[in-house]
Formats: structure tokens, C-alpha cells, sequence
């Protein structure tokens, strides 16, 4: 458990699955930004049985309140710009429930994986990236202390067009 004030971050469990199969096509939970298409249930069973989603190159870590009731999911993999371990990044994502939203927890859980991250492995950066219109997850990231660094011009194509993207991080100390 990756303890913080108002949320905490724990690995999936079994009892789990339930809820992220019935959200996983839920346009409300996901949001207009995450929206590829419709997702099979597939993946999350064999991610799960292979190494619980919660790998050293990527993985989901399930955003619980202090009562252990799931307020949200976030994700993570591994970005490389260079052949060599020290090149590599990590990349996170979130979703916080529609119902609980706007109450600090994308900010804490964000400011909290990163800091997991620099304790758990030697790595200089974590990263994050957003669509240029999503005000909310780009003020959560900053709050977690992140800086902005510039956009990245139609880097996504969702829902029937491309997007640009705003590209965040977080360095080791900052
Ligand atoms: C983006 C998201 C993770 C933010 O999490 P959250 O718990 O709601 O955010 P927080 O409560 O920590 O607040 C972060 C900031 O965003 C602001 N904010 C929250 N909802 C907002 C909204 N609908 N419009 C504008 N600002 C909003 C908050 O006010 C806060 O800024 P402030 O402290 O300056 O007021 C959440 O809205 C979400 O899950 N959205 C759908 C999925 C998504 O877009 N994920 C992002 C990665 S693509």
C-alpha cells in the first residue's frame, strides 16, 4: 500500500476485476479524453494472471479511499529514449471516478506514484501527457509538481480526429 492522506495506492486484487470490467467502457468514468474505442475485457484478465498488472515495465495500481472503497485507477509504463537502463522513464495516467472528482485526489495520487517511483527505482524522470484541453488533469499535474513542457502537435488520433497533447514531468528532487 503506497499510503497518502486522502487516498492510497494499492495493487489490484481479484475482487477488483469486477468493477474495472464494468467501468471499462463506462464513457463517464473514462472521460472525453480517454476515448479509443470500446475496450475488451480480455486484457485486463490476462494482464491480472501474468503478474497482477503490476509489472516493473508497466502496470495499474487501483486509487482507494481511507474506507478501501475504489475512487479510481492509475496506470504506468515504461518510455524508452535510449538503449540504456538510465534512458528509461516512466509514463502515468489516471482516471478518478465521475462522483469523486474535484476533491484532491488526482493531484495526491499523481504526487504520490512519482514519489514511489524515485524511491523504488534510480530513474531521473517521470512523465506525463494530456489532451491541450484538458484543464482539469492539466492543473492536477502541476499542483503534483510537474512542469509543463510543450506540446506535442496531433500526437493522438481518439474519436475521430488528431489532438494535440501537452507534455508534463517530474525530475528526481523537484
Ligand atoms: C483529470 C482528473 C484525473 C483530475 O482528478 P481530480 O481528482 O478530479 O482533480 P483534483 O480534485 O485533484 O483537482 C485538480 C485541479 O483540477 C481542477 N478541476 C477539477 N475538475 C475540474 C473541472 N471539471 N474543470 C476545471 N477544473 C477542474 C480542480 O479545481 C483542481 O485545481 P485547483 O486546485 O486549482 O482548483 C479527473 O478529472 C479525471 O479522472 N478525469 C477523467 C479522466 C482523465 O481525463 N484523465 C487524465 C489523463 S488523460
Amino acid at each position: 500500500m503506497i499510503r497518502g492522506t486522502k487516498i492510497n495506492l494499492r495493487p489490484l486484487t481479484q475482487q477488483d476485476l469486477e468493477f474495472f470490467r464494468k467501468v471499462a467502457n463506462d464513457p463517464e468514468y473514462n472521460g472525453e479524453f480517454n476515448d479509443f474505442g470500446l475496450r475488451n475485457s480480455v486484457d485486463l484478465e490476462k494482464g491480472f494472471s501474468v503478474e497482477g498488472l503490476f509489472g516493473p515495465h508497466q502496470g495499474m495500481l487501483v486509487i482507494v479511499d481511507q474506507e478501501d472503497q475504489i475512487v479510481g485507477d492509475m496506470s504506468y509504463h515504461q518510455v524508452a529514449y535510449g538503449p540504456n537502463p538510465a534512458s528509461q522513464v516512466y509514463e502515468i495516467g489516471l482516471s478518478i471516478r465521475p462522483d469523486r472528482r474535484g476533491r484532491g485526489y488526482g493531484v495526491e495520487a499523481q504526487a504520490l506514484l512519482a514519489d514511489y517511483f524515485f524511491r523504488t527505482y534510480n530513474i531521473m524522470r517521470i512523465q506525463a501527457s494530456t489532451d491541450i484541453e484538458n484543464i482539469p488533469e492539466q492543473k492536477a499535474l502541476l499542483k503534483a509538481g510537474f512542469s509543463r513542457e510543450g506540446v506535442m502537435r496531433k500526437a493522438q488520433w481518439r474519436n475521430g480526429a488528431f489532438h494535440d497533447l501537452v507534455m508534463y514531468s517530474k525530475l528526481r528532487g523537484e
